[in-house]
């Protein structure tokens, strides 16, 4: 860990802080011109293998926001290359996987002794640990096995998840299987990251608000468990996140993770309630609302907050990632209506033991 006593770690964990920390996913994104000049020279994925320009991509994005912590700039697909899916990004498309997973056999042959090709990301990790040192906490990620899995077996986005389900129905021991290799390979991806400097790991489970609370626990839950165990073996926290989860909520705290992502569908208040108010939760502001005028996105952006009500453990994000074409000012916006909100009980007493610093710009 590079920055343990942040206030995003110390969110994390559920400790008191000076203020809500925030950041976005997708905050390095293609709504923002510093990103889209460096895309007009490289794809994304050469953006991703080049250490180098994916630790400026990193530290461009979270120094411009001046957010509290940094996301490591890498893509959900890429271990499925190293286990010999190869994938690319169709214009306008979305990703494509050439040839999906249908039988036994795929399954079988997919590798999972080839997880250290992915070594450029914890590259990348170390590179932009290196630049913010005790300033500020970075942020490693990999998808969850099931959303992973998805990708793979469908080939691409889908709407139905008909193909996913018809192996966890119809195959469920290759399902297992599958389960099984993507685990190996997503926990050594990163637990690398976490050695390089990473001070959370964020698992996305995007997708696995398709699924039915019996399907989710029958064949999800022991697998993510599985794997968020294994990363917690480092002793960085874990962020477990997906979206259309208000159902799934209490069940997906069974994994352990120490911190549950939400989408912005259900009142921060009722899902942290769900969950019991244990342990910390991440959201949960609809990004649509970056399209809104200021009026409405800060009055938005308060209700997010007041719905916290200054309970240890709230990390302020985004529900979904920010969506190409938002404005870049509306998202600055949004970062100086979270600080102007712990500005309003300036001269209350300091919580005790709260860290001081952790953003790169202070605690303003
Ligand atoms: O959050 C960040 O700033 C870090 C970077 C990041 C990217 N992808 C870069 C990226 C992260 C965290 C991801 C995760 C990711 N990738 C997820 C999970 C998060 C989520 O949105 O639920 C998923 C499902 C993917 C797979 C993926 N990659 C999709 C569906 C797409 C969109 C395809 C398109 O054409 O819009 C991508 C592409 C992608 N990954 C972009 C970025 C910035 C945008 C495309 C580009 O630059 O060409």
């Amino acid at each position: 860990m590079s920055a343990p006593e942040s206030r995003f770690v110390r969110a994390c964990r559920g400790l008191p802080v000076d203020r809500t920390p925030m950041w976005f996913m997708r905050q390095a994104g293609r709504y923002m011109a510093e990103y889209r000049a460096v895309r007009q020279h490289h794809s994304l994925v050469e953006i991703c293998k080049k250490p180098a320009l994916a630790a400026e991509v990193t530290i461009t994005a979270a120094e411009r926001l001046s957010v509290d912590a940094a996301i490591i700039f890498a893509d959900l697909l890429l271990p499925l290359e190293v286990m010999g899916l190869p994938f690319r990004f169709a214009e306008g498309e979305g990703p494509v996987i050439e040839e999906p997973l249908r039988n036994a056999h795929d399954v079988a042959a997919l590798r999972t002794d080839q997880a250290s090709h992915l070594g450029y990301v914890s590259e990348a990790i170390r590179k932009v640990v290196k630049h913010f040192g005790e300033t500020l906490p970075v942020i490693g990620f990999c998808g969850a096995p099931f959303t992973l899995a998805s990708y793979m077996i469908e080939g691409g986005s889908s709407r139905s998840y008909i193909n996913t389900k018809r192996m966890m129905y119809l195959q469920p021991l290759v399902w297992d299987e599958l389960m099984s290799k993507l685990i190996a390979v997503l926990a050594e991806y990163s637990i690398e990251q976490a050695r390089a400097g990473a001070d959370a790991i964020q698992v996305f489970d995007s997708w696995v608000g398709c699924l039915s609370v019996e399907d989710y626990r029958s064949y999800v839950l022991p697998h993510v468990t599985r794997l968020i165990e294994r990363l917690q073996t480092t002793g960085v926290p874990v962020i477990y996140f997906g979206t259309e989860t208000a159902v799934l909520l209490p069940h997906m705290k069974e994994t352990g993770a120490e911190v549950i992502g939400v989408d912005w569908r259900m009142p921060l208040d009722q899902a942290w309630k769900s969950l019991g108010f244990a342990g910390a939760v991440q959201g949960n502001l609809d990004p649509a609302l970056l399209f809104a005028d200021h009026k409405l996105l800060r009055e938005r952006t308060y209700e997010v907050l007041d719905r916290a009500g200054g309970r240890p453990g709230h990390i302020f994000n985004l529900g979904h990632g920010i969506l190409p074409g938002t404005p870049v000012e509306n998202v600055l916006a949004l970062v100086e209506f979270v600080k102007e909100y712990a500005g309003r009980n300036a001269g209350a007493p300091p919580l005790a033991g709260v860290a001081k610093g952790g953003g790169v710009h202070g605690n303003s």
